[in-house]
Formats: C-alpha cells, structure tokens, sequence
C-alpha cells in the first residue's frame, strides 16, 4: 500500500474548533448565540445515532440545540406545522429534518416548506439554485467535507481531472458543482455510464458516492489519484464471527490504496466531515440572517 491517508477525523476536529471559535466570537460582539433544530421522525437506529451526535456537537461548539422527536406516525400536516413554528423562532437559526422519513411521509415537500435562510442541510431548491448559480448558499454538509477534504490533499483544483460517481441531489450533484466551481474539470457518472472502469482511470480526483459496498475497484484508480470515498454499507462479515458485520465503503480500499496517492479510510473519512460542515453552516446561518458577512 503506498496512499497517504486522509484523517477526516483531524480535519473535521480542526474544523469544530474553527466553528467554536467562531460562535464565540459572535457572542461576545452581537450578543447572538446560534442555534441548530434537529427533527428526527420515527425510530431508525442509524437515524437516532446521527442525530444524538449532531446535538452533543452543537452544544460542544457553544451553540443551542433543540431535538425534536416525533412518532413515525406523524402525519405530513402535523411535521410541516412542526416546520413553520421553527422557521417563525428566532432562536432557530438552522432546521434539519433527519432523511430518510418514515414511509408516507415526502421529504421534498417537507424540505421545501424550510425557510431556505434557515436550510442548513443544503437541500432546498433555493440553495440547490443558488449553488449552481454560483450564489452563495447553504450548501450540502457531505460535498461540504468533501470538498474540504480534496482541498487538503491537493490544494488548488485548477485543471484537474474529476469523476464523481453517484448523481444524488444529497451528494453526487453538489460535489459536482462544488469542483466545478474549484476549476476541475468534472464527469458526473452514473449507475448507467459505459465503461465506468475506464471512465474513472481518468480521474486525478474520484469521488464514490453511489451506497454500493466495494463496488470501486483497484483498476479504477489512476496512478497518484485522490480518492474520497463516501459510502457507509453495513455488510456482513463471518470473518469476525457468526452473525457479525462491519463497515465499508463504495471503493475496495486495498486495492485503491495501492495505486492512489491519497485516500479516505470508511470509518473515520467524509463521514466525521459531514457534521463539523453542518455545525459550519448553522454559524453562516445565524451570520446571514442578521446580515453579517461570511466568509467565502
Ligand atoms: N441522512 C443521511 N445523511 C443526511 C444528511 O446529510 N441530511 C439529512 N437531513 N439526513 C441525512
């Protein structure tokens, strides 16, 4: 194995205390102390998880935290009614609806009916818009870390050759716009795209986002490419004992890490990225919405 491997858990450390600083500094200037809602509906494990650790980092950060938890019986109309009185708080400066909702339930008219200034996940079409505009915007958290990631290994994008393989509108699309806008050259690829093998060798910069465990294999990988690897499967793994399982990500990492120059590990890559990103854009929330200026 030759990659160097990408410490998301540092850089999303480092971020977090750049947050917390950051919150501090608007306390004692403008007396304002931001604050993140979280709606979880229903009782999805992973779900449940996610959402104790995006409260306990909020509060670590020296923000507010508000937890919603609601029955997986709740109808539409009684989650949107939860979703106007946090847009109509002051004390609310970012909403999350914890995704995937309980079936019954549409995510898109629920992401819609959030204010977009308070949309700290990125997903409303406004920000979805102004993104590719190249407006400023609150922009997905994972493309967010991403991002910041590749930046850390390679430092200026321009030219560079990029594949992100996945067109999801929570990861793929963004992180496509979010190079673009750094001056790589980008290829969107698909579940349906010819030849993905030779369609990935030419990438300096190859971004997994597409929920398939290992389906990244080594002879995807151009020699010296960054390699930032998005997916979480849970899979089955006897190896460990009967009945047991493990994580791993989209790409076969062993076999990635001995051509790429640089990788993200699954655990411990995008994923602690994708909450210090989201406690990022709860501090640019409560900024913009007071009309002070953010940094690009
Ligand atoms: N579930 C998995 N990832 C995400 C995310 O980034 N945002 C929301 N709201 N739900 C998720």
């Amino acid at each position: 194995m030759s990659a160097r491997v990408i410490d998301g858990k540092r850089v999303a450390e480092a971020l977090r205390g750049e947050v917390a600083a950051r919150v501090a500094a608007l306390e004692t200037r403008h007396g304002v102390k931001p604050g993140l809602a979280v709606v979880l509906v229903g009782e999805d494990p992973a779900s449940k998880v996610y959402v104790a650790n995006k409260a306990r980092q909020t509060v670590e950060a020296g923000m507010r935290s508000f937890e919603h938890k609601l029955p997986a019986t709740t109808s539409e109309g009684g989650l949107l009614s939860l979703v106007a009185r946090l847009n109509a708080d002051d004390a609310v400066d970012g909403i999350l609806v914890q995704l995937p909702l309980p079936s019954g339930l549409d995510a898109t008219r629920v992401i819609e009916a959030i204010d977009p200034a308070k949309d700290v996940d990125g997903l409303h079409p406004m920000n979805a818009g102004r993104l590719m505009a190249g407006i400023p915007a609150l922009v997905p958290c994972t493309p967010l870390g991403c991002q910041k990631l590749i930046r850390s290994a390679l430092g200026d994008l321009t030219g560079l050759e990029a594949v992100v393989v996945g067109r999801s509108i929570l990861v793929g699309k963004p992180v496509a716009q979010l190079l673009t806008a750094d001056n790589a050259t980008v290829t969107l690829a698909h579940s349906r795209t010819r030849d993905l093998a030779s369609v990935c060798r030419r990438a300096d910069i190859l971004v997994a986002a597409v929920g398939k465990p290992l389906m990244i294999r080594g002879d995807f990988i151009k020699k010296g490419a960054v390699v930032i690897d998005v997916g979480i499967n849970r899979v089955p793994a006897p190896e460990l004992g009967e009945g047991r399982t493990r994580l791993v990500g989209d790409v076969a990492y062993e076999e990635a890490a001995a051509t790429a120059s640089a990788i993200t590990p699954v655990p411990g890559g995008v994923g602690p990225m994708t909450i210090a990103c989201l406690l990022s854009n709860t501090v640019d929330a409560a900024m913009r919405r007071r009309g002070l200026s953010v940094k690009a």
